[in-house]
């Protein structure tokens, strides 16, 4: 079985795909005005936190389980916990892969249509007015076939990549596409650091401001935490299994950790110091990107080929992530179903792009979920955000902590390590530890979203907020 699995090329190789994976909308287009909303460095301090508390055990705990498996999700819950209910977290993941795919495929379907609407001097016309350039955002987003049309596209390029395997496929598309990303990033910051007061972009970026940060900036910063590191719905777990022995786990997911960071901070320079620069509004959230920046790049000298570069990383980053996404389900119908790589991708890449015509038609004239008073794009986005993604990785690391036992985790970590010579039963100490950590601090926010949701009286009261946390806490004591 071992032998006739796919597997990465070279160590850089994967390092790149993983990378890919995690660097996407979430660094470029989330990551800067959310920490630009919610205290800048004040944000970022928050939300590293979580990376390496939350984000770095988990990341472990899903390489480790794919490469000891080599299977995607479901298998490899199943194997390691001698075929119990531990699979449905795989399933839960596979579920996890079809919500995000769905609206993150239309919105990879809206980069690709900026970089040709850049590319043709399309944005020459909205030159300083973010009325005009939002009502033409609006209308493009809520027309019913032509971002339809571009979605179609985006997921025609994540399945033609996915179609031609894990090495040639995903990791040569990654070998090219990341470095461009990270060339491109830099020159983009250096372009807007040599704009005039373009540095006010950096203090606004990085300068800690503690009292714009609040409870729900925290939520927000841990749940990004999952989503940029990709965490919690088993991708990690998938392009963990085609690892092989010789790699060094611990040393891969801090660079994966280095590199995802690393971008989305460049990613927050080279647009907050252009928006600085040019005096526009640094606070104009989700729309920043689309709206904003199309009508500040015909004021920067050379504007048309900055702003095509610009959303040609966005596109770029968007569909390495998108095909980490596919991947999984890909390798769920290879792995326990037998089907062909062709089959699997062809047609579950098919039916996730008919669900995101609903996710794109739902910004316009028909909303499925209307009912709720949500668009359907943005109910699957949070459903997968702020529950899917969190409670997937909170039940990987009590997985591990419960079934798996630390032990062998511990054991598989080493393996590919030179330098054996240390204290092992304080490493499994520490790894246990941070695994218990991250488990009650998610379940303990996840507690508060379904609170505020259900009963939104009930945790007005602090008195009734310190039950909660005690009685979780005290039950997660006799649990472990
Ligand atoms: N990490 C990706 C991003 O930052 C999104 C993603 C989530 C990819 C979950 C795979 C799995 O955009």
């Amino acid at each position: 079985m071992k032998n006739s699995r796919e597997q990465w090329g070279s160590r850089l190789g994967f390092i790149l795909a993983a990378s890919g994976s995690a660097v996407g909308l979430g660094n470029i287009w989330k990551y800067p005005h959310m920490a630009g909303q919610n205290g800048g460095a004040a944000f970022t301090v928050v939300y590293l936190l979580c990376i390496l508390i939350v984000g770095l055990p988990i990341l472990l705990g899903e390489l480790a389980i794919g490469r000891k498996t080599q299977l995607s999700p479901v298998g490899a819950f199943n194997k390691l916990s001698n075929l119990s209910n531990w699979k449905w977290v795989g399933f839960l993941g596979v579920a996890s892969a079809f919500v995000i795919l769905s609206f993150y495929g239309v919105v990879g379907g809206w980069t690709l249509k900026y970089t040709l609407f850049a590319l043709s001097g399309g944005f020459d016309s909205l030159s300083g007015s973010p009325d005009v350039s939002g009502q033409i955002f609006s209308e493009f987003i809520g027309s019913s076939l032509q971002p339809i049309f571009w979605q179609l596209i985006f997921m025609s390029f994540c399945m033609g990549i996915i179609i031609k395997g894990v090495k040639s496929g995903i990791e040569g598309g990654a070998k090219i596409m990341m470095p461009l990303i990270l060339i491109i990033l830099g020159l983009l910051v250096f372009k807007g650091l040599s704009l005039e007061g373009g540095k006010k972009g950096l203090e606004f970026l990085f300068k800690p401001k503690f009292s714009d940060l609040n409870p729900s900036s925290i939520v927000m910063a841990l749940g990004h935490a999952f989503f940029t590191l990709s965490l919690g719905m088993g991708t990690m777990i998938t392009y963990g299994s085609y690892l092989d022995e010789k790699q060094n786990l611990f040393t891969s997911a801090i660079w994966i950790i280095l590199l995802d960071t690393f971008i989305a901070m460049l990613a927050g320079t080279a647009i907050f110091t252009i928006v600085f620069a040019m005096g526009a509004d640094p606070s104009a959230g989700a729309g920043l990107i689309f709206v904003v920046l199309p009508t500040i790049f015909p004021q920067i000298g050379g504007g048309a080929i900055w702003g095509t570069l610009f959303f040609f990383i966005l596109f770029m980053a968007a569909l390495t992530s998108a095909i980490s996404i596919l991947e999984v389900i890909t390798a769920y119908f290879i792995d326990e179903k037998g089907w062909s790589r062709n089959k699997a991708t062809l047609l579950f890449g098919g039916i996730i792009s008919l669900v995101g015509v609903f996710c794109s038609l739902s910004l316009g004239e028909f909303n499925i979920t209307a009912p709720l008073n949500i668009p359907f794009f943005d109910f699957l986005d949070e459903l997968a955000s702020k529950y899917m993604l969190p409670i997937g990785g909170t039940l990987t690391a009590l997985f591990i902590l419960k079934k798996w036992s630390i032990k062998k985790f511990l054991k598989e970590l080493l393996i590919g390590v030179k330098e054996q010579k240390f204290d092992k039963i304080f490493y499994q100490n520490v790894i246990k530890f941070l695994l218990i950590v991250s488990a009650l601090i998610v379940i303990l926010i996840i507690m508060n979203e379904a609170f505020n949701l259900l009963f939104p009286e009930y945790l007005q009261n602090a008195k009734n907020g310190w039950l909660l946390i005690f009685s979780v806490v005290v039950y997660f004591a006799f649990f472990i």
